[in-house]
């Protein structure tokens, strides 16, 4: 009973702690596009000059989803292929200017395809001098972070997990890359930043490693 009582009162600070940080849930993505495949990757290319204009919030919820969004409820299996289905993958959303949501650095949660705030406040320029001051980084309306847990991988794979890891962000990437072709958005990845910096911007725990920005902005 004592333990029972004691577990219901780390549950409910839990869901205090969970209830500061807003939870945004996000609509439902569409299946279909008149964009083939084909077209996606044909016209895919790096682009790295968007308008001056707010991405809306739908857009946000297909490109996460083609991230790494669910598509088996069953076995919890995503648009990305992953290792052992271990998905050490995590992705983060720096947003600048999105209709409907403040700026702040957001967390993808696949599971319930949602959002939730981690901190406020627009972090772009932060972001844009750990990348080296590459400019496209501060004019996009948002950067997606794909960043990484290596141990849920190399826990059952050991050092070639590694490996296993970038392939993943890889094909994490990719999908970014893909979907913004369909929703006529421009994005390009992003690898030459300084970690420590990236870290500290997002606020990531030690275990986790940044490996890929994503400015993404209508072109
Ligand atoms: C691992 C990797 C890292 C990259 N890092 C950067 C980068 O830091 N900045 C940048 O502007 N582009 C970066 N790119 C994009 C490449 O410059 C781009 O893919 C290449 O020029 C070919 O152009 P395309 O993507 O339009 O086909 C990177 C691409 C990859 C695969």
């Amino acid at each position: 009973m004592k333990i029972l009582t004691i577990f219901l009162i780390i549950l409910g600070l839990l869901s205090i702690v969970e209830g500061e940080n807003k939870v945004i849930k996000l609509p439902e993505p569409r299946y279909k596009s008149n964009v083939s495949i084909e077209e996606a990757l044909l016209k895919r290319r790096s682009i790295r000059s968007y308008k001056n204009e707010p991405l809306n919030v739908s857009e946000i919820s297909q490109v996460l989803w083609a991230a790494q969004g669910i598509t088996d409820k069953r076995t919890g299996f995503r648009t990305a292929p992953s290792a052992g289905a271990l998905y050490p993958l995590e992705i983060y959303l720096v947003i600048g200017k999105v209709k409907d949501l403040e700026p702040g650095v957001y967390k993808y949660r696949p599971e319930n395809h949602e959002i939730i705030l981690v901190s406020k406040g627009d972090k772009r320029n932060d972001l844009y001098i750990s990348a080296l001051r590459q400019e496209w980084i501060k004019n996009a309306p948002v950067v997606i972070v794909i960043s990484a847990i290596f141990e849920r991988t190399t826990i059952k794979y050991g050092e070639r997990g590694i490996r296993y890891v970038y392939m993943e962000a890889g094909h994490c990437a990719q999908n970014i890359y893909l979907q913004c072709v369909s929703l006529n958005l421009g994005t390009v990845t992003v690898g030459a930043f300084y970690d420590d910096e990236v870290k500290r911007v997002l606020n990531l725990q030690k275990n986790e490693s940044p490996l890929y920005l994503m400015p993404i902005g209508k072109i």
